[in-house]
C-alpha cells in the first residue's frame, strides 16, 4: 500500500497532487490549441442532437453533482443552451417532464452510483439521449449510456473525490467550448482564445498547490473550529458547494457551502468571532459583489479566509488569511479554486486525526440507493 501512495501519506493527497497529471491526461489527444482543434471522440456521433436538444439536463450525486452545477454556467455561458441540474435521487423518483428532445448528461467517477444509474435508464425510457462522464472504464453507467468521455483521472481510491471532480469538470468544460463553436454562439477568435486557455490550467493548478504549506498553517489555526462557511458566487457558486463537502466528508466538522449573496438570508445569523468563512473571491464578474460580502462577515467579527487572484490588493487588508492563485478565464477558475478547499479539509482532517481516505459512514462508490 506504501507504495501504490507513491510517497505520501494518504491517497487523498496523492490524488490531489496528481492533478496536473490527471487534467493533462484527460486533455491529451482531445485538445489541440495552436491548430485550434477540440476532438472528444464520444461526442462525435451525437454532435447533432447535442447541437440541437432543447435542454441540457445534468444528473448525478455528491461531488458529481457539483462538477454539474458548474457544467451548467459553462454549457449556457458558451452554448446558450438551458440546463437543470438534478440529483439523480430527485429526479428518478418524480415523474420528470423528460423526452426525445432533451440531452441528457449522466456525470459519475465511479459509475457505478445506484441513483445515477436509475435516472439514466428513467430518461432512457421516456427517449432521451444519454452522454455519460465517468472515470471508470466500463463501468454500469458507461455501459447504459449511449455514448459518453471518459474522464481519464485514473483510479481515485480516497473516498472524498478529488481529481475525479477537475478531470469531470474539463470533460465538460472542452463539451461546452466544442458545442458553443458548433452552434455559432462562440466566436472562431473567443474560441481559439479559450482553447489556450485551457491548455494553461495544468501548469497554473501545479502553481496552486505550491500553496500547501500556507494552507497547513490556516488549517492549524482553525482545525478546532466546529462549524465553517463556504462562500462564492457565479462559477465559485459550486466551487463552494464542493469545498464545505470536503471539509464535512473527511474531518466532521459541520460546514455549509451557499452562494455569497444568500448569506444575508439565513447563514448570516451564524457568524460571531467563532465563525471561519471561506470565500472565494477571484478577480471575476461578481468580485466586487463579494468583496461587500467579505465587509459584512467582518463587521460581524466573523473569521475571513480568501481565495484570491494573485496580486489581489482589496481583499488582503479585509482577510485573516488569504490563499492566492494564479489568474484564468472566469469560467474556467473553478479548476484552480478547489485545490486550496481540498488541501485544507485535508489538513484539518490529519490534523484532527481522521481517517482521512475511509472516512466512517460514506463509501466510495454507492451502490444501493
Ligand atoms: C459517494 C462518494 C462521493 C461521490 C458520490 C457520487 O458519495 O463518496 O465522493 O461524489 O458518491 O459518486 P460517483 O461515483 O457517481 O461520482
Amino acid at each position: 500500500e506504501a507504495i501504490e501512495k507513491g510517497g505520501y501519506d494518504h491517497f487523498m493527497l496523492k490524488e490531489i497532487n496528481e492533478q496536473p497529471r490527471s487534467i493533462a491526461d484527460c486533455m491529451r489527444g482531445r485538445l489541440d490549441a495552436k491548430n485550434g482543434r477540440l476532438v472528444l471522440g464520444g461526442l462525435r456521433d451525437y454532435m447533432n442532437k447535442f447541437q440541437n436538444a432543447k435542454r441540457i439536463i445534468i444528473t448525478a450525486c455528491g461531488t458529481s453533482w457539483h462538477a454539474g452545477l458548474v457544467a451548467e454556467y459553462l454549457f449556457e455561458e458558451f452554448a446558450r443552451i438551458p440546463v437543470e441540474v438534478e440529483y439523480a435521487s430527485e429526479f428518478r423518483y418524480r415523474n420528470p417532464v423528460v423526452g426525445p428532445e432533451d440531452f441528457i448528461i449522466a456525470i459519475s467517477q465511479s459509475g457505478e452510483t445506484a441513483d445515477t444509474l436509475a435516472a439514466i435508464e428513467l430518461a432512457k425510457s421516456k427517449g432521451a439521449t444519454i452522454f455519460g462522464v465517468c472515470n471508470v472504464v466500463g463501468s454500469s453507467i458507461a455501459r447504459a449510456t449511449h455514448a459518453g468521455s471518459y474522464t481519464h483521472a485514473g483510479p481515485e481510491i480516497g473516498v472524498a473525490s478529488t481529481k475525479a471532480f477537475t478531470a469531470q469538470i474539463s470533460v465538460l468544460t472542452m463539451m461546452a467550448l466544442k458545442l458553443g463553436y458548433q452552434r455559432g454562439t462562440l466566436s472562431e477568435s473567443r474560441y481559439m482564445q479559450l482553447l489556450s486557455e485551457l491548455e494553461t490550467i495544468p501548469s497554473k493548478v501545479e502553481r496552486a498547490l505550491k500553496l500547501n504549506d500556507k494552507i497547513q498553517v490556516i488549517a492549524e489555526k482553525y482545525k478546532d473550529s466546529r462549524n465553517f462557511l463556504y462562500l462564492g458566487r457565479g462559477y465559485n457558486f459550486p466551487v463552494a458547494l464542493e469545498g464545505a463537502l470536503k471539509l464535512k466528508e473527511i474531518s466532521y466538522i459541520h460546514a455549509e457551502g451557499y452562494p455569497a449573496a444568500e448569506m444575508k438570508h439565513g447563514p448570516i445569523a451564524l457568524i460571531d468571532e467563532e465563525m471561519p468563512v471561506v470565500f472565494i473571491a477571484t478577480k471575476d464578474s461578481s468580485y466586487e459583489k463579494v468583496v461587500s460580502n467579505i465587509q459584512e462577515v467582518k463587521a460581524r467579527k466573523g473569521k475571513i479566509i480568501a481565495v484570491v487572484t494573485e496580486g489581489d490588493d482589496t481583499v488582503k487588508h479585509m482577510a485573516d488569511y488569504i490563499i492566492e492563485i494564479p489568474d484564468t478565464e472566469e469560467a474556467f477558475v473553478p479548476l484552480i479554486s478547489v485545490i486550496p478547499l481540498q488541501q485544507l479539509s485535508y489538513h484539518i482532517a490529519v490534523m484532527r486525526g481522521c481517517n482521512v481516505d475511509q472516512p466512517r459512514n460514506l463509501a466510495k462508490s454507492v451502490t444501493v440507493e
